[in-house]
């Protein structure tokens, strides 16, 4: 069966810095540019109930406005409290100018 990648983006859409809402399969996630690379993770913070889509992104991470935890954006691992558990990323691939994820395989290394 193919796995359900799907079109969440045009390449260059995104400058560095920017986050944007994305829903394939119905999940809510957000497609992060870290200096230049792109990152899909979970939208919702794994402390509270609480969305990362109005953190900044730094050296390859994404700040919570809420508590000030930072998830690494490759890992989905926190790196400051109070978050103690991990976001999920979600594979990501840039195909003729157009960015796909598949939501269906969601990881945190
Ligand atoms: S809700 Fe994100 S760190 Fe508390």
């Amino acid at each position: 069966m193919k796995a359900p990648w799907e079109k969440v983006a045009e390449d260059g859409e995104l400058a560095p810095g920017q986050v944007k809402r994305i829903t394939p399969g119905g999940r809510r996630l957000l497609l992060c540019n870290a200096d230049g690379k792109l990152y899909a993770v979970d939208e919702m913070c794994s402390h509270e109930d609480y969305s990362l889509f109005l953190g900044c992104i730094q050296e390859g991470k994404i700040k919570c406005s809420l508590h000030g935890s930072y998830f690494d954006l490759e890992t989905g691992q926190p790196t400051v409290e109070p978050a103690s558990e991990p976001i999920c990323t979600y594979p990501l691939r840039v195909s003729d100018g157009e960015v796909w994820v598949n939501p269906d395989q969601p990881g945190s290394n």
